[in-house]
């Protein structure tokens, strides 16, 4: 069943996602926040997760694993001595991603209400909200909400007269993108060097301190208050099949506008542009090509996207990914073989180097980016670095390896024309330099 892709003000979750308003608690809950928390609460944990389910939500951190599925692989009756915990994750360090902290900066409660609904469901004796350490500000204004709500009583001992005890806690790291994934978040957590772990054991049998937990996303979490409120089948009345809700869209680069968006998942690309970014700069003719889902997924070019829906599925479909949907559109002023040698630098820069495959791939591809840039190598280093970004890719520990490889492939799958072009004009200056 398709569902609406457009929608208007009264559909959105985020209501102050520009900080029009002030993120305090008076004005947080005038927009609707915490209102009758205490009768969400008393619901039955399980119809919590059952209605998530029922909503389609699907993580929003980059992987879109179904949440409420997600939810149910937690301990119904924790262990005495080995609570359930929630972690939020906060890290956002993808390059393009920059939702998370508009949610922080702006909108706080909603994600402090959804850390202690969600913990209730999962049963959590607390939540752990990890905040990149360069969000300075975003981490002040977050733990300013979560003093307001232990002041109000709304969280901690006896949650607004609840009965259900809850803490929340923000911990701030140190700058590394790698925390942002999930066990390598529990290790900084737990006060180790950021490094993932090898899975299985995952973290719904063993994760923060050994005991069952669940890492989801900031605008995983924060959505839940109002899916509960406006019911699962208004959430899921939002796009496509296996796509629905509303989701937060953060377009950057060649647009005349870039902006972050709440919109419904499944609108086409160019309908997200033309309503909320004021087009491509130089028009339409002038789109190059989009990297639609933050850094790691595969650029898709100029005449593929236009028409796509703008959800997982459909950007599947173009060998792509929607990621967190950090949309960066690039117009034909852009050197791709440069952008994407910048991108497979990062890449380089932040592994953190326990697998042979990413810790020497990463460099052997970023060195190979850069002859490539300059047209400096042989015809076969194509295919040669192609082959490198598949010996790399689903070998490794983490998914660092394949957001590595999968830029490159996307750039050789559609732009080998262009690197072909590079190598042979070098070529040609080198012999008429040597004439
Ligand atoms: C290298 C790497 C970095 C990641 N960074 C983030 C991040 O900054 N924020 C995030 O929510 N998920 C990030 N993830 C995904 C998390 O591991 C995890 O899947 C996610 O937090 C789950 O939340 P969700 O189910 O709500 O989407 C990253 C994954 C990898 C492999
Ligand atoms: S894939 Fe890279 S970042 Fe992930 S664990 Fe291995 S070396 Fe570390």
């Amino acid at each position: 069943m398709n569902g609406i892709t457009s929608i208007t003000d009264k559909d959105r979750i985020f209501t102050n996602v520009y900080g029009f308003q002030s993120p305090g608690l008076k004005e947080a809950q005038a927009r609707g926040d915490w209102d009758d928390t205490k009768a969400l609460l008393k619901r039955d944990p399980d119809a919590i997760i059952e209605e998530v389910k029922d909503s389609g939500l699907r993580g929003r951190g980059g992987a879109g694993f179904p949440t409420g599925v997600k939810w149910g692989f937690m301990p119904k009756q924790p262990t005495p001595g080995r609570p359930n915990f929630l972690v939020i994750n906060a890290d956002e360090s993808e390059p393009g991603s920059c939702k998370d902290r508009e949610i922080i900066r702006h909108d706080p409660h909603k994600l402090v209400e959804g850390a202690l609904i969600s913990s209730f469901a999962m049963r959590a004796r607390a939540a752990y909200i990890y905040i990149r350490g360069e969000y300075i500000a975003e981490a002040a204004a977050m733990q300013r909400a979560i003093d307001e709500a232990y002041e109000a009583g709304l969280i901690g001992k006896n949650a607004c007269g609840s009965g259900y005890d809850f803490d929340l806690f923000l911990h701030r790291g140190a700058g590394a993108y790698i925390c942002g994934e999930e066990t390598a978040m529990l290790e900084s957590l737990e006060g180790k060097k950021g490094q993932p772990r090898l899975k299985p054991p995952f973290p719904a049998g063993a994760g923060l301190y050994g005991c069952p937990t669940t890492v989801n996303n900031v605008e995983s979490i924060a959505v839940v208050p109002t899916i509960l409120r406006r019911g699962a089948a208004w959430f899921k009345s939002f796009g496509r099949e296996n796509n629905h809700g509303t989701k937060l869209f953060q377009i950057s680069g060649h647009v005349e506008k870039p902006c972050v968006v709440e919109e419904a998942m499944s609108i086409p690309f160019r309908e997200l542009i033309e309503k909320h970014c004021g087009g491509i700069t130089g028009g339409w003719d002038n789109l190059l090509a989009v990297i639609p889902g933050g850094s790691s997924v595969p650029l898709v070019p100029a005449k593929d996207i236009m028409d796509c829906p703008m959800d997982f599925d459909g950007l599947k479909e173009q060998g792509s990914g929607l990621g967190t949907a950090a949309v960066i559109v690039m117009d034909k002023s852009t050197d791709i073989v440069k952008a994407i040698s910048r991108i497979s630098y990062f890449y380089k820069h932040e592994s953190c180097g326990q697998c042979t495959p990413c810790r020497e791939g990463t460099g052997w591809m970023w060195r190979t980016m850069e002859k490539l840039v300059e047209g400096d190598a042989d015809i076969g280093a194509i295919d040669r670095l192609y082959d490198v970004t598949k010996q790399v890719e689903g070998h490794t520990i983490c998914a660092l390896g394949d957001a590595a490889a999968w830029p490159i492939q996307g750039l050789i799958r559609h732009f080998r024309p262009e690197l072909e072009r590079r190598i042979a004009e070098h070529g040609d200056e080198e012999r008429a330099a040597a004439e």
